[in-house]
């Protein structure tokens, strides 16, 4: 697909680290990424690799025992260098975020017609009437019967309904930017399927959206780009034929083979081992302990950044001294 120029989101060497009571967790080092209008970005990687680490910075809602450095312009403008209230505004009407988990992320006191009129109250200027139709509007797009969820509170909604509201709430605004943290983990089947659809017209619609997700299922059915996370760190970045195809960091390719979903039959290999302890996390390849292409560079440099990869397809880069060569040409995309 072609991209436009200049990206909604420029992420440029962001770095986030947590400040404990055991001292400084460094969960996200140098992740670099642009993200374009009309495309879904996927930001793979396992639990605790600083997915929602990124997620938090860009809308500048990390708490306050976390420190950041690096650049996140959003349209050029520095996010970092915005007001509290520029920032509040640029969150609600420009940059929009689903959760992780919906439920938790409603007002619990709150009847669910009164939320989102509030959206509209607060951004539109909207009298009170008015309100309340857009919120009903914006309700019927993701649910059949939008009057009885207005009047619902978040503790009647099952997690599907919640995911759909906290959709409808996200995109009330009709936002360039959809930041959407693994939407689907909690749903069924079909649910999932919708809120994929939902996601997809909203791209097609020309809103970029960064997919927050472990699922390669949901990156194959989504994704134009992914970023694949390990330990806080971007190992491999490519289109999402090239990475299934192609994919030429070590994890990567180690993810893809242990997923049942996208593994041939009698060709699913577990990975072994665990991510690192980023409490205690080296200067060298964090992959190290895990990886069965080291070689003796691993062990004495520092971690290699990425770099272009040998398939020569562009944007394909890749953070590894030994990549793999083998291509992936049963891989279904
Ligand atoms: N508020 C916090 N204080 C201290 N450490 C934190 C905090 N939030 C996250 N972390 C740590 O930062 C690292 C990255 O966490 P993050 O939530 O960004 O990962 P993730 O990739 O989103 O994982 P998951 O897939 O499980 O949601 C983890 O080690 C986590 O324990
Ligand atoms: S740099 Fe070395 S240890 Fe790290 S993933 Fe590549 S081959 Fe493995
Ligand atoms: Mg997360």
């Amino acid at each position: 697909m072609t991209v436009q120029n200049p990206p909604l989101l420029a992420v440029r060497g962001l770095t986030a680290s947590y400040r404990t009571g055991d001292g400084v967790l460094p969960a996200v080092r140098d992740v670099t990424f642009d993200l374009h209008a009309g495309e879904v970005l996927a930001l793979v990687g396992e639990s605790a690799a600083g997915k929602t680490t990124v997620a938090q910075a860009i809308l500048g809602l990390l708490p306050q025992q976390a420190d950041i450095e690096g650049d996140i312009r959003y349209r050029g403008t520095s996010v970092q260098s915005m007001s509290a209230e520029e920032l509040r505004r640029v969150r609600g009407e420009e940059i929009a975020i689903i959760f992780q988990n919906a439920l938790a992320s409603l007002t619990p006191t709150l009847a669910i017609g009164d939320q989102l009129a509030e959206v509209y109250r607060a951004h539109r200027g909207m009298d009170q009437h008015a309100a309340r139709e857009a919120a009903l509007a914006v309700l019927r797009t993701v649910l059949p019967d939008p009057e009885r969820i207005a009047e619902a509170y978040p503790f009647q909604l099952s997690g599907g309904m919640a995911q759909r509201v906290m959709i409808a709430m996200a995109t009330a605004l009709n936002p360039s930017v959809i930041i959407a943290d693994e939407p689907t983990s909690s749903l069924d089947p079909a649910v999932r399927m919708e809120t994929l659809d939902k996601l997809e017209d909203l791209r097609n619609a020309g809103a970029g959206v960064l997919l927050i997700t472990h699922d390669f299922g949901v990156v194959a059915r989504l994704a134009d780009r992914v970023a694949v996370m390990y330990a806080g760190t971007v190992v491999e970045t490519g289109d999402v034929r090239t990475i299934f195809r192609q994919p030429r960091h070590p994890y990567t390719f180690g993810l893809l083979q242990s997923l049942p979903s996208i593994a041939r039959r009698g060709q699913l290999v577990p990975m072994r081992g665990q991510p690192p302890d980023l409490a205690s996390i080296g200067p060298e390849c964090p992959f190290l302990p895990r990886c069965s292409k080291a070689i003796s560079r691993c062990r004495v440099e520092d971690a290699p950044g990425l770099d272009a990869a040998d398939t020569g397809v562009p944007d394909h880069r890749v953070a590894c001294y030994n990549p793999m060569s083998v291509d992936r040409q049963e891989a279904q995309t």
